[in-house]
């Protein structure tokens, strides 16, 4: 990873390599200390590559080359750093090498290393050319034959099996695929199996890997996969295309999971999931990312990307698909809210400081930066927003045009754009500029009404972002519905289309004024300013039809009155307690609807409004002020909330779907309150008589808010003590909540403790994260919370270089706050950089944000 001059790699700059490879033979003989691949791979010149048969180079990076042969000649090439070169021959040849590496030694987590004894891989995105010497690049597809040697029990590569023996296996993957697709996985583990039946009647084997214990908490992971290959079959018309499936859960992971074709791998806290030990955050989180590796094998598999700058292509496109499978599982509305406040929370935040970046990057330095909200979330939105602006019908026939087009082919965002516009004869030039002008746009909304005609006028700002200082209108899709006075929609949702910088739209006809409910669902990702009565937003979260929009309301109401508080000292706005109170006891409403409108606005989230209205947050007083908020809430809600609380409490047997778990979150947000009226009585009670994770950390939670559940903590470590996932809530749970001046030292005792195994980044994320997590705590004004982040950044960057830099954001903020701390913000990524043997990762990440 070190480098002394990183440099910039540009999309501009694209070239196709100049082979083709016909197929890839790779042989591992697993050793910890000292693994030998042997590869062979047949080469062709590529007549589309005007360097066509031109510079032959081969990736490759911490390889100890042992020998190398062209058509059985030896031969000594050129060794770099990255990668090796040599003279070829001018037509198709074999290329033959053998390599040493050190899986045991290799704690960056990428390439093959070990976690618990057993070997894995990860190569996206470019982890490969640390196995072997190879053109580690996406557009370069080739089908591969594997065969491990190991002393171990289970032997996994891509694919089908071909055979396997004592101590060996031979994996054959009949599909082109690039390299960072590649994985092996060797261990010593378990299986839970089932099987899928695909629509024509194919019988698929599936298997979740996991080590020997482990095996009774992989019912749901299964069960969402089999759910996932039904939905792509029925909505997309995609099936499956391997005899068997294989997903493996490792505890040493640097992501969340890892599409490699037909042999997913998996952090193990998004597969490994039982009543007592998971929380209904956790299974829906499961369900979304098993369900988005499984999407993969026809979005980023059988397409792919030509470049890492189409990164979104696969990503934008797959998260779109998860979200909707997960809305069509559960609740559209719920997650469609959960997805927005998400999107808000670290894409807007994103969007807002020095890491802005478009969905598709124009240049890098590391690519493993640039597994962003920008391209996952925002990517995801634009797909929304196509579909919106070309209607089902049409979305449905352009993917299957683009399946069909470009199945076995990396493609990029211009032929994705391609079949939207074959299909609908439209020209999206210019909604192409969401992909290449990063920002968030603002969209200003004036209304006039004359003669029973409403009109609405709409102007869009487009702010500037690092090295973007002039941007273009975008195309925005605004979903419109109206209503009239008494609650009726009097137009249903209607999506006007929004092309220039300012635009005004007319209804006609209308007997009464309208109040209008603006972009519905959140069909644009927007920051829509709009200064309205909180009576109007009242209004909405009462009677809008749209239940997204019935939230929005009231996260307005809610943003507007702990914005007064914080700015002006205001008291908490008796429209917004009383609204909230209303929809809070409505046993007419989903109860996850309900959990999700009694959240407050985040901490950051305030701190993120306060910036973009001008004005400097101050951390303490946002803290104090959701605090009052929270006790006004409660005593708002005090007569309601025993029975609510008793009402959602769970009574049959438990079950993981969205029905139940929306209760048990209505359950806890209640608890959250009632704890800050009766010094916590109920909540103790309630972690004394939980049953499953959701509830004990729901009570748990409740206690840490008001400083108390000491005694609970300690009774939680002594339970849960011996399961590592277990214990991440319970560093997490605690930084989260302490007191500001306390996250720090807490903090630093914590990382003392002997479950904290800091070179595992589930483990250091619980920990460091939860203290970036806890705002007033990591902004402290003395740099107390910057200081001691570093410090463990730092420490952190040289084993595990994407790890350091995924944290470091924490800091992307620096510049919303007052001169006192962003000084302190700034020493600390001056002293990052100051840093020898900085990993170009975190160099990248702390000189963009530096600035
Ligand atoms: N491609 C993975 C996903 O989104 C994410 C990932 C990227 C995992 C890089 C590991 C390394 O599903
Ligand atoms: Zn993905």
């Amino acid at each position: 990873m070190q480098d002394a001059a990183p440099q910039t790699i540009y999309l501009a700059d694209y070239q196709p390599f100049g082979w083709t490879i016909d197929s890839v033979e790779l042989t591992f003989r697993l050793f910890p200390e000292a693994t030998r691949v042997l590869s062979r791979i047949r080469f062709a010149p590529n007549p589309k590559a005007p360097s066509s048969g031109k510079d032959f180079f081969l990736h490759g990076e911490l390889l100890r080359l042992i020998s190398a042969r062209i058509d059985g000649q030896e031969i000594t090439p050129v060794v770099t750093p990255t990668g090796l070169r040599c003279a070829v021959p001018s037509g198709p040849f074999l290329w033959e090498a053998e390599v040493e590496i050190a899986p045991a030694a290799n704690t960056a987590l990428e390439g093959l290393y070990m976690s618990n004894g057993m070997y894995c891989t990860q190569c996206e995105a470019e982890g490969f050319r640390k196995i072997t010497y190879y053109p580690d690049r996406p557009d370069v597809m080739a089908t591969f034959k594997v065969r491990i040697e190991a002393d171990l029990p289970v032997l996994l590569s891509n694919g089908n099996p071909l055979g396997q023996g004592a101590g060996w296996a031979e994996w054959q993957d009949p599909w082109p695929k690039p390299a960072y697709l590649f994985a092996l996985v060797a261990g010593d583990l378990v299986a839970h199996r089932d099987s899928f039946t695909t629509q024509s009647g194919r019988k698929v084997d599936l298997a979740i890997w996991v080590r020997p214990g482990d095996e009774d908490r992989c019912a749901y992971a299964m069960d969402s996969l089999i759910r996932s290959m039904r939905w792509d079959e029925e909505v997309y018309g995609r099936e499956y295309d391997l005899d068997i499936f294989n997903i493996v859960a490792v505890d040493d992971f640097n992501m969340g999971a890892m599409e490699n074709k037909g042999l997913n791998i998996f952090n193990s806290k998004l597969v490994l999931a039982s009543p007592e030990t998971a929380t209904d955050d956790d299974y829906a989180r499961i369900e979304s990312v098993i369900a988005h590796e499984y999407f993969h094998n026809w979005t980023g598999n059988r397409t792919t990307c030509r470049d890492w700058f189409q990164l979104c292509l696969k990503e934008g496109l797959t998260v779109f698909r998860d979200q909707q499978f997960s809305g069509d599982m559960r609740s559209g509305a719920v997650k469609r809210i959960e997805d927005v406040a998400l999107l808000r929370a670290r894409q807007f935040r994103e969007d807002q400081g020095p890491l802005a970046h478009p969905v598709r990057p124009e240049s890098f330095v590391e690519i493993n930066n640039f597994y962003t909200a920008t391209i996952y979330e925002k990517g995801a939105e634009i797909i929304g927003m196509l579909k919106t602006l070309v209607g089902d019908a049409d979305y449905a026939r352009a993917l299957d045009l683009y399946f069909d087009r470009h199945d076995g082919e990396a493609a990029t965002i211009e032929d994705w754009l391609r079949v939207f516009e074959d299909v609908t004869g439209r020209d999206l030039a210019a909604f192409k500029r969401w992909y290449g002008q990063a920002g968030t746009p603002r969209l200003k909304v004036a209304e006039t009404w004359e003669d029973g005609t409403y009109t609405l006028h709409f102007e869009q700002e487009n702010p500037a972002t690092p090295g973007q200082p002039h941007k273009d209108a975008k195309v925005i899709p605004i979903a419109v519905g109206l209503l009239n006075p008494n609650g009726d929609e009097v137009v249903g949702t209607t999506v006007l289309e929004m092309t220039q910088a300012a635009q005004s739209f007319r209804f006609e006809g209308l007997a009464t004024k309208p109040i209008p409910s603006i972009l519905r669902g959140f069909s644009a990702p927007v920051v829509l300013q709009r200064t309205t009565t909180s009576a109007e937003q009242a209004f909405l979260l009462a009677h809008d039809t749209d239940l997204f929009n019935r939230w929005e309301a009231g996260r307005a109401l809610a943003k507007s009155a702990l914005l007064a508080m914080v700015q002006e000292g205001a008291a908490p706005a008796p429209q917004w307690l009383e609204a909230l109170a209303g929809l809070a006891l409505d046993p007419e409403l989903d109860p996850a609807f309900r959990a999700l409108a009694l959240r407050l606005p985040g901490e950051d989230e305030l701190a993120q409004a306060l910036y973009d209205a001008g004005a400097t947050p101050d951390p303490d007083r946002i803290q104090a002020a959701r605090r009052e908020a929270s006790q006004a809430l409660a005593a708002k809600l005090a007569p309601g909330l025993p029975a609510l609380i008793a009402a959602m409490s769970e009574t049959g047997a438990f079950s993981a779907d969205a029905k139940a778990a929306g209760r048990r979150a209505l359950k806890a947000a209640a608890l959250m309150l009632q704890a800050r009226l009766d010094a916590g009585q109920a909540a103790t009670a309630g972690f004394a008589s939980a049953s499953n994770m959701t509830d004990q950390v729901g009570a748990l939670s409740a206690l840490l808010a008001i400083g108390e559940g000491q005694a609970e903590l300690q009774a939680f470590e002594k339970r849960w003590g011996g399961n590592a996932l277990v214990m991440d809530k319970w560093f997490a749970l605690q930084i989260l909540h302490a007191a500001p001046e306390r996250a720090a030292e807490l903090t630093a005792e914590l990382t003392a403790h002997p479950a904290f195994d800091w070179k595992n980044p589930n483990r250091f994320r619980s920990v460091l994260g939860s203290l970036a997590g806890n705002h007033a705590g990591f902004h402290r004004a003395d740099g107390a919370g910057y200081r001691l982040l570093a410090d463990w950044l730092l420490k952190i960057d040289p084993l595990n270089p994407q790890t350091a830099a995924r944290m470091s954001t924490a800091f992307e903020t620096w510049g919303r706050y007052d001169a006192n701390r962003q000084g302190h913000a700034k020493a600390q990524l001056d002293r990052i950089l100051a840093a020898t043997g900085l990993s170009r990762d975190l160099k990248e990440m702390a000189s963009r944000m530096r600035g």
